[in-house]
């Protein structure tokens, strides 16, 4: 029987103070949203319907990359009303597992739990919790059979104490919620179509009811402020680096480290405080990586070593480099092995060869150095004429002295040696000296004027 996944995404979240849809505000650079989305994709549904409504036109473009059919819900009448706008296209034998867009941290292992007890029977995830304020709370009779669930806004005050809550999950065969749905009325305190008046229909039509409980706390917070946000994505982080010390890797200190994609690592890797890893990031072997430092994107080979303050964006750095501290590498790099790229120096879309060294205060940009090349401080590359963009060229062993302009397109040929100072416009032959400045003079017998001279 196949499974199809409602994702609730149409309240306002007036509290985040935002003009943003909530389910776009992002727990460790992903959407709330894309997380719940991941969830179900664990579970292969057959599909994932998300129902969307207020700017909602925003979270279905912004989100166009999901694979998931867009239901619109133009108020918000409810949620049994929203899962209602979702129902028609659904075959009555599919299973349907509902989840809320807001709520980011459930796993799919409890989700795959919920579905399998959804099979010919409604099925809650439900939990304890110390306080229950704001929660629908699960109504049980004498023998723990589940009766309803009462809204908060509707308990009375013997209800309010129930400490076992509705987190909003459940799953069920989508012919009984068809049924259902179509009764619901909005006759309560909120005068809204609550998908929580189902649980007292199926006990009335004598389908069991069953509850799941998830393993950790977290999966069912909801966010509804940026506080909540926070806390999750604290939570959030710690989690991901206890994982990632438990498979072998060194974090100096696991609460100043955060992940905002996917880290594989290998084996004794050191991470030092604040380092921030954003999309797919790999580190080979004995990789250090220094404080604050910024890694997107980048493939790291084995025993590099990435100083205080580097960042390091959509690169490819080979083993045995040493970058930093406060190097910027930017998109399109490549570092063969044994680089040496050092403090202020600033590559992009470039290729480095074998054992080369740039170790200052350099620009390079849209270039190609050979190996065992030495680029002195002060280099640049000036590869834009303010149109367009030129390659420049650097053969293997060629010496760049300090303070050099190489005015692209141009190439130096390998063994060259360009003297400091010198602003090269056309090509250096292998093997030579070239320079490209003043020559120095002395004026012989030349006096420093003094006061009153006239
Ligand atoms: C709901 C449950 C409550 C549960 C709680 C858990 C109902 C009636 N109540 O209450 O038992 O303890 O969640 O957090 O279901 N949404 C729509 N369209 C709507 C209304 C809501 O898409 O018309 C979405 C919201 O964006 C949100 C989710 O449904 O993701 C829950 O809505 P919310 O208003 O937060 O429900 P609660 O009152 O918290
Ligand atoms: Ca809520």
């Amino acid at each position: 029987m196949g499974l199809e996944v409602i994702i609730l995404a149409a309240g306002q979240g007036t509290r985040m103070k935002s003009a943003m849809p909530k389910v776009l505000h992002r727990l460790a650079h992903l959407p709330l949203l894309e997380h719940v989305y991941r969830a179900a994709c664990a579970l292969h549904p057959e599909g994932i319907h998300i129902v969307y409504g207020h700017g909602g036109e925003a979270v279905a473009r912004q989100l166009a990359h999901l694979e998931a059919r867009w239901v619109e819900q133009p108020e918000q009448l409810g949620t049994g009303h929203a899962v209602g706008r979702a129902l028609p296209e659904l075959a009555d034998d599919a299973r349907v597992l509902v989840l809320y867009g807001d709520v980011p941290l459930v796993r799919p292992a409890t989700l795959l739990g919920l579905a399998e007890a959804g099979d010919g029977a409604l099925a809650l995830l439900t939990a304890q919790v110390v306080d229950p304020a704001g929660y629908g709370r699960i109504l049980r009779d004498a023998d723990g059979r589940v009766q309803g669930i009462v809204e908060h806004k509707d308990a009375r005050e013997e209800q309010r104490r129930i400490k076992e809550i509705n987190t909003g999950m459940l799953a069920v065969p989508t012919g009984l919620l068809r049924g259902w749905l179509e009764n619901l009325d909005n006759d309560n305190a909120q005068g809204e179509y609550y998908l929580t008046d189902i649980v007292a229909l199926a006990v009335g039509d004598g389908v069991e009811v069953r509850t799941v409980q998830p393993e950790r706390r977290t999966e069912i917070l909801g966010v509804n402020d940026r506080v909540q946000l926070a806390h999750l994505e604290r939570h959030y982080q710690h989690m991901n680096a206890e994982q990632l010390m438990r498979a072998g890797v060194t974090l100096r200190d696991p609460a100043r480290f955060d992940l905002r994609g996917e880290l594989e690592a290998g084996r004794d890797v050191v991470i030092d405080v604040n380092v921030v890893i954003e999309g797919r990031v790999r580190l080979g072997d004995r990789v250090e990586i220094g404080p604050g430092v910024v890694l997107r994107e980048t493939s790291v080979g084995d025993d590099v070593k990435i100083d205080a303050n580097s960042v390091v964006e959509s690169a490819k750095i080979a083993a045995g480099c040493r970058i930093g501290p406060f190097s910027r590498i930017r998109p399109g790099t490549e570092l063969a092995d044994e680089v040496h790229i050092g403090n202020f120096v600033e590559l992009k879309n470039s290729q480095i060869g074998k054992g080369s060294k740039i170790n200052h205060l350099s620009y390079v940009g849209d270039t190609t150095v050979g190996a065992g090349v030495n680029i002195g401080a002060g280099t640049i590359t000036c590869n834009y004429d303010g149109a367009n963009k030129h390659r420049t060229v650097i053969g293997d062993g060629a010496f760049i002295g300090s303070n050099t302009q190489l005015i692209a397109p141009v190439e130096i040929g390998a063994g060259a040696t360009i003297g400091a100072g010198s602003t090269i416009s056309s090509d250096a032959p292998p093997g030579e000296l070239t320079l490209g400045r003043a020559r120095q003079t002395t004026i012989k017998g030349w006096k420093r004027p003094t006061k009153g001279d006239r």
